[in-house]
């Protein structure tokens, strides 16, 4: 992940944090219309589930250049990962999924650039969990 790209997503935290809620809200519909494979995943989920994701996208955007800040917060997203049985082949369906929303819902501030950033520190976010996923599959 470039220095511009952290830079781009931790210049976003402050909208993250007002509008990450409706960003969530606006997600899941999205996921479930394009990628039906994840209703089935998400079947046991918690009514506060979107709350969740979004309180760990701003954690994320505002703490992109200290991710050690993030350890605590990527063991128990892992553990309900695996939990869940989540997959890496599940990330690209919510990376497009929350691309999406984030472009709807920040509307004229979410620029290409933006989207691009974000796009890269899904994927950093994701190859991280993944990994962390494995081991614990792996043991389990
Ligand atoms: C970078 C990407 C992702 C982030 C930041 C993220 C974040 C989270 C968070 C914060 C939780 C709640 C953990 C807790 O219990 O406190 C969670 C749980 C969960 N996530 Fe993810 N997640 C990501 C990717 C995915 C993907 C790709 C899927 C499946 C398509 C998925 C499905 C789930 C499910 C089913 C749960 C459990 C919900 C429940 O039991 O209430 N997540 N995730």
């Amino acid at each position: 992940m470039t220095e511009e790209t952290k830079a781009l997503v931790k210049a976003t935290a402050p909208l993250i944090k007002q509008q990450g809620e409706a960003i969530t809200q606006t997600m899941y519909p999205i996921l479930f219309e394009r990628y039906p494979g994840a209703k089935e995943l998400f079947k046991n989920a918690s009514d506060n589930q979107h709350k969740k994701l979004a309180a760990s996208i701003y954690a994320y955007a505002a703490n992109i250049d200290r991710l050690e800040a993030l350890g605590k917060a990527i063991e128990t997203i892992a553990a309900a990962h695996v939990k869940t049985k989540i997959k890496p082949e599940h990330y690209p369906w919510v990376r497009d999924a929350l691309l999406s929303a984030i472009k709807k819902v920040l509307d004229d501030k979410a620029t290409p650039e933006v989207i691009d950033a974000w796009g890269e520190a899904y994927d950093f976010l994701a190859n991280v969990l993944i990994q962390r996923e494995k081991e614990l599959y792996k043991n389990s």
